[in-house]
Parts: C-alpha cells; sequence; structure tokens
C-alpha cells in the first residue's frame, strides 16, 4: 500500500506531531485578555460555542469542570448564557455559521466574549467589535486535528483571567513533551485491520464520554465511515438489546465491532463489572469485540493517547479503504449549500 498516494496532506505526520501543538496553544493565547474585565468574582458560568472539531475542546473542558462550563452547539446562545457568563467562541476556520451566530447575539446582547480561530469571519468581526481574539498560527491542520492546540488556547484563555487556578497547564506542557505518538500507531493500524469491513461501536464509562466521541467523529471523517459510540452505564439499559439476537434483515453480527475503552484504574468497581458482563454477552452473540485499556499518569495523559490512538486508528482505517483521510467533501459540500440564498 502506497500510503503516500493515499494521505495527499499528510495526516500522518500531523499525527506525529500532535503533542506540540499544546505549546503552540497555550503561546497563542498568552496575551488574549478581555480589556474591561468587569468581574468582582468569577462569572457565573462560561459558555464554549463551537462545531465539530471545534467544539471538542468546550467538551473536554466540561469533563474537566462540569459545574462552571457548558459546551455549546448551535445557533445564538444557550439558556444559560446571562450577564454573568464570559462567552468564548472557537471555530478552527473562523467561518462557521453557528458559531458566528453565537458570537454575534453575545456581542449583540454586550457579553463578554473572547475567540479563538485561525482567521476567518470570527477574526474579522472581532477586530470590528474589538473582542481579544486568539489567532492560531500555521501549518493549518483538520480542525479535528487541531483540538491540541484549540484546548490549549482555550486554557490559557481561562488563566488569563485567573480562572484556572490549577496547574493543568504545566500538565499539559509536560504532556506535550513526554507524549509520544509513535508508540501508538502500531496499535491503531492492529485495531484498524480488525474493524475493516465492519461498524465500528466505541463504549466507554462516562467519564471517557467525549474520547469515545472524538473515535467515532474521527472514524466518520478521516475514515469515512459510520460508526457509532455510546457509555457504561446507560447502554445497558437499552442499546445492549439491539446487539441481542442481531436482526439478519438488518445487519449481519459480522458486520459489527464493538471496542470497550477501558480505564482499569478509575472506573467505579461496578463500572467494571458491567463491562466484563457486556463483553462476554456480546461475544456470545456471536459479535467482535475488545478491550482498549486506557493508561496514563494523570487524567490528561489517558485522554490524550487514547484520542491519539483513535486518531491512529481512523487513518490506518483510511489507508486500508484507500481513501484520503483529510478531505471531507460532504462537510465541505453542506457549509456552501448553507451559503446559498
Ligand atoms: O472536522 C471538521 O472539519 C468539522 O467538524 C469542523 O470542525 C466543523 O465543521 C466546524 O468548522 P470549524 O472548526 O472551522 O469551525
Amino acid at each position: 500500500m502506497e500510503v503516500t498516494k493515499i494521505d495527499k496532506s499528510n495526516m500522518r505526520k500531523t499525527i506525529l506531531d500532535f503533542p506540540k501543538q499544546f505549546k503552540v496553544g497555550v503561546n497563542a493565547a498568552k496575551k488574549t485578555h478581555l480589556e474591561k474585565w468587569s468581574f468582582l468574582t468569577p462569572p457565573e458560568n462560561i459558555i464554549v460555542c463551537g462545531m465539530g472539531g471545534s467544539a471538542l475542546p468546550g467538551d473536554i473542558l466540561v469533563t474537566l469542570r462540569p459545574l462552571d462550563v457548558f459546551s455549546y452547539k448551535s445557533y445564538r446562545l444557550p439558556l444559560q448564557a446571562g450577564n454573568e457568563s464570559l462567552i468564548i467562541c472557537i471555530s478552527y476556520s473562523g467561518n462557521t455559521e453557528e458559531t458566528l451566530s453565537s458570537f454575534e447575539t453575545a456581542v449583540g446582547r454586550n457579553l463578554p466574549v473572547i475567540s479563538i480561530t485561525t482567521g476567518g469571519k470570527l477574526a474579522e468581526l472581532s477586530k470590528k467589535y474589538k473582542v481579544p481574539c486568539v489567532i492560531l498560527p500555521p501549518p493549518y491542520v483538520p480542525p479535528r486535528l487541531a483540538l491540541g492546540q484549540m484546548f490549549a488556547a482555550l486554557l490559557q484563555v481561562l488563566k488569563n483571567h485567573n480562572l484556572l487556578d490549577d496547574p493543568i497547564i504545566n500538565d499539559l506542557l509536560k504532556l506535550g513533551n513526554s507524549l509520544k505518538p509513535a508508540d501508538f500507531e502500531l496499535k491503531g493500524k492492529k485495531i484498524a485491520k480488525e474493524i475493516f469491513g465492519r461498524i465500528p461501536i466505541i463504549y466507554n464509562s462516562r467519564r471517557f464520554r467525549v474520547v469515545g466521541t472524538i473515535w467515532k467523529n474521527s472514524l466518520n471523517e478521516t475514515a469515512k465511515i459510520l460508526a457509532l459510540a455510546n457509555y457504561f452505564p446507560e447502554l445497558n439499559h437499552n442499546e445492549i438489546v439491539g446487539l441481542w439476537r442481531i436482526n439478519e434483515s438488518q445487519i449481519s453480527n459480522d458486520k459489527i465491532y464493538v471496542l470497550i475503552l477501558r480505564d482499569k484504574e478509575s472506573s467505579h468497581p461496578r463500572i467494571l463489572k458491567q463491562m466484563e458482563i457486556t463483553k462476554n454477552f456480546i461475544e456470545k452473540e456471536g459479535i467482535g469485540v475488545e478491550f482498549i485499556e486506557i493508561k496514563g499518569k494523570n487524567l490528561l495523559e489517558k485522554f490524550f493517547s487514547t484520542i491519539i490512538l483513535g486518531f491512529w486508528t481512523s487513518f490506518w482505517l483510511a489507508m486500508e479503504y484507500k481513501v484520503d483521510p483529510t478531505q471531507i467533501k460532504p462537510i465541505d459540500e453542506f457549509k456552501r449549500k448553507l451559503k446559498e440564498k
């Protein structure tokens, strides 16, 4: 297989370089600060607006700070947005309609807003309305693979406003040096071979829900396949029935493969028991299933090492299917149609 012929934009290098993005994001955001920081106390909540790949930094932040952070993926602003909110709009391209709508709504309501982008309309409007804006530098990569820099920039923006007092940024920068994507490539290649020709289903605990979603999105966009994601314990109260005596007129059981992302160290013991029971059940149904063990010294490492494994799996699956991993024609086409009057 001629990898360089299929991987026309060299996504493989982007994955290998992924951890370097943490420093890039932190540096890009160091000086971005609201001039009139009017909160005497911290804002009541932080609303991170973005779509697709640009929504992922907000989703991860929600996992780390579920009490005061909301991730919003639609037009305008959610009900949680009030006068005591801080709004952060992220769009890698700067041209995503829904995110621009959230931005304009926030500006229109005179709410404190900060943007993170590589340019586009979001950068233009930020300049026009004097909104602090983090400009992410080249080399440009697909938004879903720019997660490292967007997440790091988001954290740095919070730090600039004293809204982040734990050592998470230092941990992230350390991870930028220690995490070696090459260590996970073979495993990703192996998983890709197993799920080739099948619909992968990604299961994990609730804490790793965003990681499961990133696997699913990455399989959709990079490998161009359908994929499903769900989490324990909820899936054992509905989806499990869908895997029982697979209805051959819908799909045959050899066309499905279940990957269970498992963190043995920090999961509730009953969740680990549920995972075992579910794996046995799936096996008995004649469906391929395996545990993918989540490893890392802290939650950040567990998240990003597993995310990178997901990137590799999708990348090598794209190689198996011989499709360019970078291009996302249906999304581009959809956005073009949406712009038509
Ligand atoms: O992966 C992708 O390219 C998409 O999910 C985009 O991130 C999404 O369409 C939003 O675009 P942007 O990230 O440029 O705001």
